[in-house]
Parts: structure tokens; sequence; C-alpha cells
């Protein structure tokens, strides 16, 4: 997949987008036939157990973008840039970006809207690098618009949401992340876009759906958005095998003569001789 093919994909069929932050994990993506996997700086909270996205670097993300990249054969893939490495040190947003394409083999960065995002999001482009835009909750300023809340809810803040998706499809965006907006908001950009519209929390009329991948295997417990569908819990299922490991090695049942190595018995009997 390249980004030409998710362009390809608008009105002919749904995008599936899910997120992924390691080896194994993205294999499965992969196998499964997932068009687009991201490595989402939800990485932050559900795999490094921080509180806020804010509090993860370029480094950590790159570690996990290579880990990622290195399972994927088929699955376009995305790496979120963090918040430092273009909202705070803007100049550098686009040595960071090419990290993420040069160092990971990732073929597309990510950013979320912020006040200086259509510069940044320029620069970046320019430089030949695809980028998918995220307006709505943007949660890296969460804290600037008012929380972990659904945006454009009343006329004037739906206009504004509006006019950043023209914007970035303008820029050259060639997909547009909406993450909790109401579903005819999401209906009317998706109709309105030539580029399709991936959305989390924001309805049936998006062109591709995306979930966080931990959040729909049930493998993250400490909160659970409402836009979230579980379609399994492994917790459960992992708590369960290891309590019966922790249970067969207590009672000396694990390991069994099955997952055992054996010598030869006239091996054994000369050094128990000797
Ligand atoms: O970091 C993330 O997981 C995201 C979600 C909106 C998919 O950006």
């Amino acid at each position: 997949m390249d980004t030409k093919n998710i362009l390809e994909l608008k009105g002919r069929r749904k995008i599936t987008v899910l997120t992924a932050y390691d080896y194994p994990i993205a294999s499965i993506l992969d196998k499964a036939g997932i068009d687009i996997i991201l490595i989402g700086d939800s990485l932050a909270n559900v795999v490094l157990g921080l509180e806020s996205t804010t509090q993860i670097g370029i480094e950590e993300m790159l570690h996990h973008s290579k880990a990622v990249t290195r399972a994927v054969k088929n699955a376009l893939v995305i790496a979120d840039m963090p918040y430092s490495s273009y909202q705070i040190n803007s100049q550098e947003s686009v040595k960071n970006a090419k990290r993420f394409i040069k160092e990971a083999g990732c073929q597309a960065v990510k950013l979320e809207w912020f006040p200086n995002c259509p510069e940044v999001t320029k620069n970046i482009i320019s430089s030949g690098i695809p980028v998918m835009g995220h307006i709505g909750l943007t949660p890296q300023t969460a804290d600037k618009i008012g929380g972990f809340k659904v945006q454009g809810k009343d006329a004037l803040t739906a206009q504004k949401l509006i006019d950043q998706a023209l914007i970035l499809e303008k820029l050259g965006c060639f997909a547009i992340l909406l993450e909790c907006v109401p579903s005819k908001i999401s209906e009317l950009i998706t109709k309105r876009l030539k580029v399709p519209t991936i959305g989390i929390g924001a309805g049936v009329h998006c062109d591709g759906q995306v979930l966080v991948v931990n959040d729909m295997l049930g493998l993250f417990e400490r909160y659970t958005p409402k836009f979230v569908k579980q379609y399994t819990n492994l917790s459960e299922i992992i708590l369960k095998a290891v309590q019966d490991f922790k249970n067969e090695v207590v009672q000396g049942k694990f390991p069994d003569p099955e997952h055992s190595f054996t010598i030869k018995e006239e091996e054994f009997k000369k050094i128990h001789d000797a």
C-alpha cells in the first residue's frame, strides 16, 4: 500500500486502520489485511503507562516504529509525530519527520492540528514526506481545546473543523483523521474533501475507521472511551493463562515430560557412577 492506493479507495470501499507498537501485533494486523498501520503516540498511554501523549519523545516513537516496519509487508505504515518533535520544536519538524522515513522505514507521518499546523504541514510535505492531518479532539493539546471532549458540537466550532480540513487538503495531506466529531459534521467534511477521512469517534460516514489496537483487543483497562468497541478481551485471556502457569509450577505439573529434554541412560550412568 502507498498513499496513492489509499486515496484511490475513497468512494470505493472503506479504509481500515489500526495502531500497532510492536512486531507481533503489527505482523497480525498486516496478515489480516489492515490497510494502514499507525504507530500512534497513544503508545505513551496504552503501552508505556504514561498519563499524556505529550510525555513521549521522538526516540521512543522511532524505537517502536522500527519494530512495526520490520513486521509489515503490505500495509501503509504511518508514524505519529510526537508533540515535542513539531509543536514545541517547529524548526526541527522536517528533520524529525525525515527520521521516521529514513531511520524507521515509515511511509508517512501524522500531525495533530495546532495554530502553526499549516506551516509545519506545508514544510514537511514540501520535503517529500506524505502527511496525514488530524483534527477534532487533538490529545496533544487537549488542555487548549476544553479537554477530552467531542469537538464541533456548535455551528461555530464545526465550521472551524471544516475550514481546518479544507486547509489541510489544500496543503496536500493525503488523508485526514477526525477524532470525536459529531457524525453529521464528519459526513459533511467527508463529502467536501477529495482525500479520505479516517474517523475515530466520528461516525460511520468517514471513508475509513481507526481504533487503538489495545482498546479493541481489551488490553488496556485504565479507561475506555465511548467510541471504543472491544472485539475481544485479551486481558482476561492472558490472566487465565498466567494463573494456569502459576498453579502448574507451584503444583510441580509443569514442565511435564513433553516439555523436558532427555539424556541416554548409558550416558547418564557414566556421571552417576563417576
Ligand atoms: O495516537 C493514536 O493512537 C491516535 C488515534 C487517534 C488513532 O492518534
